[in-house]
């Protein structure tokens, strides 16, 4: 089946909302996605379409530093394919898409919270590897792919207010 990855508009809020309640374990995901929304956080926002119908959905915001850093970078978050769709390569299609456009918008890297055995396959490493860190306190998870020779390493990486939801 062709799947067409585009950028999200209002009309599939609907069915990204149900995809994100289904695919986890809670409805955080879902706030999330609209508070980011309501609060134009959201640099790029893709959907997954097989026959018009959206069957996935990526989501990247800006993230921040401390101490501030030139490089200019952003949070892969969150990422869903609706069950039965899974496994066909459509995560790995927005995910890939992602890459493309982010890196044509210029920024320097992307990070994120994820299972790496997954995400390694598009040349996510872990980020600890470069000296940073996350405010989750996790290790392994915490993945960053460098979209240029950029100079990001030592530093803790924010993500923006709305992340809140998921603080530890
Ligand atoms: C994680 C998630 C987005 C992956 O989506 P997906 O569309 O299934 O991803 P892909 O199809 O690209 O890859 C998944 C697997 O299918 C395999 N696959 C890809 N294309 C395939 C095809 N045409 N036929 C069979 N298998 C295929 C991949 O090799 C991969 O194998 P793995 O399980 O060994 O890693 C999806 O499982 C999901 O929504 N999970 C719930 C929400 C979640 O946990 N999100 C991630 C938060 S970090």
């Amino acid at each position: 089946m062709n799947t067409v990855i585009q950028k999200e508009t209002s009309e599939h809020y609907l069915a990204v909302h149900e995809i994100l309640i289904t695919s986890f374990k809670s409805d955080a995901e879902s706030k999330l996605v609209t508070a980011l929304r309501e609060k134009s956080m959201a640099v790029l926002s893709l959907v997954a379409l097989q026959n018009g119908k959206v069957v996935g959905h990526v989501l990247f915001t800006e993230v921040t530093t401390s101490p501030l850093s030139k490089a200019q970078g952003l949070g892969l978050a969150p990422l869903a394919v609706k069950s039965e769709y899974q496994k066909q390569g459509i995560g790995a299609q927005l995910v890939q898409e992602g890459l493309r456009l982010c890196t044509g918008l210029g920024y320097d890297y992307i990070v994120l919270l994820g299972d790496p055995e997954y995400y390694q396959r598009f040349g996510f490493k872990r980020a600890s590897g470069f000296g940073l860190q996350n405010e989750y306190g996790v290790d392994e998870p915490f993945m960053i792919i460098k979209l240029t020779d950029c100079d990001i390493q030592n530093a803790m990486i924010h993500y923006c207010q709305e992340f809140s939801l998921f603080s530890v």
